[in-house]
């Protein structure tokens, strides 16, 4: 079972439906650890319920640390609000060069990055938005795209509605996503040129 750790730095909705998902088996991995950059945030009441180690305001140099001692495969983003260096996600490879800690971002990447993506979309008046689950890379919100699910956002009525339909498609697909990337169910394909040339499929 490959071993996770959560970084978070919110209400933890996302690392709660992770934690539900490895009990299930939809999520085929062991969550060994939360990380969180905020002294008080609700996703560290879910950490205790669950009896994890809980690394509070961490460096680099103590996760990394935390991922040797551990033997953590990856690490899941989830609402996390610090940036990482380029340092510190190159550590995170795996032989093929790719990244090991995965993001989701409440937006049909490249469309809205950034913060509020939800808020975002509905003041653009799109008609559908979505989420989107990435390896990251140093530059924010960027990195081979997993998977992304859309949703219709055109007869909402506020920014608050867009989030309440996307939270639950976070966190189906983000477990379903975590689950097949980490245990290796993908091909690595080419399209078209330069640094966006690779990305990562699903097995078939
Ligand atoms: C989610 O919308 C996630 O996509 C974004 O931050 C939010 C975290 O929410 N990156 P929660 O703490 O998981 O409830």
């Amino acid at each position: 079972m490959k071993r996770l750790l959560v970084l978070a730095s919110g209400r933890g909705s996302n690392f709660r439906a992770l934690l539900e998902a490895t009990r299930h088996g939809v999520l085929r991995a062991e969550i060994v650890g939360l990380g969180v950059s905020k002294r008080d945030c609700g996703a560290i009441g879910v950490a205790e319920s669950a009896q994890l180690p809980i690394l509070r305001e961490p460096s680099e140099a103590e996760i990394l640390t935390f991922v040797k001692e551990k033997k953590v495969d990856g690490i899941v983003l989830a609402g996390y609000m610090k940036i990482l260096t380029k340092v510190f996600i190159d550590t995170l490879r795996d032989e093929k060069g790719l990244s090991q800690i995965i993001n989701i971002h409440p937006s049909l990447l490249p469309a809205f990055p950034g913060l509020d993506a939800y808020t975002q979309a509905f003041h653009a008046g799109v008609r559908e938005t979505g989420v989107t689950v990435h390896l990251v890379e140093p530059e924010v919100d960027s990195g081979p795209i997993l998977d992304q699910k859309s949703f219709r956002i055109d007869r909402m009525t506020s920014p608050e509605e867009v989030e309440s339909r996307g939270l639950p498609v976070e966190h189906e697909l983000y477990a379903k996503t975590i689950d097949w990337f980490l245990n290796g169910e993908y091909q690595l394909l080419t399209r078209g040129t330069g640094e966006k040339r690779f990305y990562v499929s699903r097995s078939p």
